[in-house]
């Protein structure tokens, strides 16, 4: 497999990381998965829109990224993965220095990316799946994608012992987001979703369905869905770059709705369907 780092388009085994990174040793850096579609990089502006202001809040600073938004397409290109879907992975971290938790003086950043194949999960998209509901006990700036995901970590795999697909995180009694997605539920006809705030991802996906809602005539609440009222929701799910839109179909022991993905749900998936379509080089 060929990936790239710091600059150069190499064999994986090949790449050597100093046990002194900071990605490492304290998790400081951040990261972005884009989604590609027969080779085409889904939503790529945004997400190295989002990829320059998590540096910027991390006051790591690697110059203009206009250069490194060509690396999915090279990666597809050079991996013979532009048939199928595949995920590319971009992390940047502060670079290697002796271990000591303030900045280090002029140190290079680590910028590694590596493309993978991505097996649409037709099976989850048209029955639905099973969430969990468990503390978000992740810090305050949820807003940045930084690769400190111990709390994401720990919280997915609760989902998988308790034989769901993803775990829904409750801050003062409100839904936050999923461990890798953001969440949606239907009451009365509308979509709410957590507002945007240092309590979630901004994510491309969830945006790219609130663009969507208008045209489908879906009203939009962004505002926090309490816990207790879950089991009112009419429809519910989560939205996310390797999920897409994804019914859930219960949440803890109670079903939602008929226990199917609802109306709304299938409008969603199919207009989101119907974008990616429209993108493709015929
Ligand atoms: N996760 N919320 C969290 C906590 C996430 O980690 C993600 C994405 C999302 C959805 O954002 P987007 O639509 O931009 O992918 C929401 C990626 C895919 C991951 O960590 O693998």
């Amino acid at each position: 497999m060929i990936v790239y780092h710091n600059g150069h388009y190499v064999d994986k085994e090949s790449v050597c990381i100093s046990p002194e990174d900071r990605g490492f040793n304290f998790a400081d850096g951040v990261y972005e998965v884009v989604r590609c579609y027969k080779g085409v990089p889904f939503r790529l502006q945004e997400h190295f829109k989002r990829l320059g202001r998590s540096l910027r809040e991390l006051r790591l600073d690697i110059g203009p990224l206009d250069a490194l938004q060509t690396i999915p397409s090279e990666l597809i290109q050079r991996n013979h993965l532009s048939k199928g879907d595949a995920s590319v992975y971009v992390q940047v971290s502060r670079g290697v220095a002796p271990r000591s938790h303030p900045f280090p003086q002029a140190t290079e950043p680590t910028i590694y990316a590596a493309a993978a194949p991505l097996e649409p999960p037709i099976d989850k998209w048209r029955n639905g799946i099973k969430v969990i509901c468990v503390p978000d006990i992740r810090w305050a700036r949820c807003d940045i994608k930084t690769t400190s995901l111990m709390a994401n970590v720990l919280a997915n795999q609760q989902a998988v012992e308790a034989g769901a697909d993803e775990a829904l995180f409750v801050r003062d009694g409100a839904v936050t987001e999923g461990t890798l997605s953001n969440f949606g539920a239907v009451f009365d006809g509308q979509l709410w979703t957590y507002p945007e705030s240092n309590y979630i991802l901004p994510g491309i996906t969830r945006q790219v369905v609130l663009d969507l809602c208008p045209n489908l005539q879906i009203p939009v609440r962004t505002r926090p869905i309490m816990a207790d009222r879950l089991c009112a929701a009419s429809e519910a799910l989560v939205m996310g770059t390797t999920k897409e839109v994804t019914p859930v179909v219960k949440i803890n022991n109670d079903m939602i709705g008929n226990g199917k993905p609802g109306p709304l749900t299938k409008k969603l998936q199919q207009a989101f369907r119907d974008l990616i379509e429209s993108r493709r080089p015929v």
